[in-house]
């Protein structure tokens, strides 16, 4: 059989398990395409050395759906290429939005994922700041249950890394004069990482961009827009080129209170008090940075969401950032314009530390979900 062949028999008869009467011929397609015939394992594979990249995995799932939010049938297909009419919405208008979210498998090979339906709740606000249709919650949360264990043999062991889970919503439907696109795609694909800086979990060296701003006031700061991303790529090479790991932006009325770094939200530690930007619709309402919030007054800190200046930052005992693909990832440093702060002399902050671990240790089911946050796929 062709591989073209292969592919739409496994699109026209895919199911979404990976077990049972469908496992001959999900077997028989991954021999053809050169995949391993082993489903449910993977050798030599150097777990220890991911970065935060794409490494193509087996299934993807799609979905269709129109402009009125009627959706077909999602389906899973072998990870691959997608075919969209050159005027397609979000090539070009940018009609798109996206969620982040990881796997973990267990010591005892359980798959967890974590706050599903936050994800699920963020891309439905953010598609509706879009005009666009979005899954509901529950076809969301199923359709990344599938997708996860439709590559499970993707998911690294316990401890070295995770499955990076990317829902992508986009207008796939032709359309020339400025308006919402008629059809879109509902799409998931998946990817091992390990951690997103250079260097694993050591402390960042920050840059605050001052010129430059992420979002503005009544814009689309607030949501998981695409087109939120390629604005900040020039800001982030210039840094990177002069040996920053990432940008930290300001606000674009008075150039002074701290909003968010380009991949991630940012918190400080004063004493015994943790302060992060407050969500005024310019932010990113992080998961991450809810569950952090979360997590660190259910340990006794005061934690304060306001607007919070540089300076304030500038001073602070700790800074962190928190995110999907970062984690918990500590800050050494923070340069705004000749001024140039090290925390800690550089190393990883004690409350960084704490928070990290309470939040890993859980969302790899190490220690007690007393929250109900994870969720265990089977
Ligand atoms: C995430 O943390 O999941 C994100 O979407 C940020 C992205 C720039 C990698």
């Amino acid at each position: 059989m062709t591989e073209e062949r292969l592919r739409s028999s496994l699109s026209h008869n895919s199911t979404y398990h990976v077990r049972g009467s469908k496992v001959q011929q999900l077997h028989a397609v991954a021999d053809a395409l050169n995949q391993t015939s082993d489903l449910d394992t993977l050798e030599g594979i150097d777990w220890d050395n991911f970065g935060f990249g794409l490494r193509p995995t087996d299934f993807m799932f799609v979905m269709k759906g129109d402009l009125e939010g009627n959706w077909q049938k999602g389906q899973l297909r072998p990870f691959g290429n997608l075919e969209v009419s050159p005027s397609a919405g979000v090539l070009n208008y940018g009609q798109g939005v996206f969620e982040g979210m990881k796997a973990y498998r267990t010591a005892d090979d359980r798959i967890l994922i974590f706050r599903p339906e936050e994800n699920a709740m963020r891309m439905i606000n953010g598609a509706e700041r879009m005009s666009m249709p979005a899954p509901d919650v529950d076809t969301f949360v199923d359709a990344v249950k599938k997708t996860v264990l439709a590559n499970k043999r993707w998911v690294p062991p316990t401890g070295k890394g995770s499955l990076y889970i990317r829902p992508l919503l986009i207008g796939t439907g032709p359309i020339l004069g400025l308006a919402p696109a008629p059809e879109y795609t509902f799409l998931i694909y998946v990817s091992p990482v390990g951690t997103y800086f250079k260097g694993g979990l050591s402390p960042i060296d920050l840059k605050v961009e001052t010129y430059f701003h992420r979002a503005a006031p009544g814009g689309t700061g607030g949501v998981k827009t695409i087109s939120n991303y390629a604005p900040v790529l020039k800001t982030q090479l210039m840094a990177k080129g002069n040996g920053y790991s990432d940008v930290l932006y300001l606000d674009a009325i008075e150039n002074k209170y701290v909003e968010e770094v380009s991949s991630c939200n940012i918190f400080m530690v004063k004493g015994k008090v943790i302060s992060t930007p407050e969500l005024a619709g310019t932010i990113l309402p992080g998961i991450t940075r809810k569950s952090i919030i979360q997590l660190a007054r259910s340990r006794g800190y005061e934690v304060n969401e306001r607007p919070v200046s540089v300076d304030e930052l500038l001073a602070a005992d700790e800074v962190f950032c928190t995110g999907t693909a970062v984690v918990v990832n500590p800050v050494g440093s923070i340069t705004h314009g000749t001024n140039r702060v090290q925390y800690n002399n550089g190393a990883v902050g004690r409350v960084s530390q704490e928070l990290y671990e309470a939040l890993t240790t859980l969302q790899m089911g190490v220690s007690k979900d007393e929250f109900d946050w994870v969720v265990e796929l089977v």
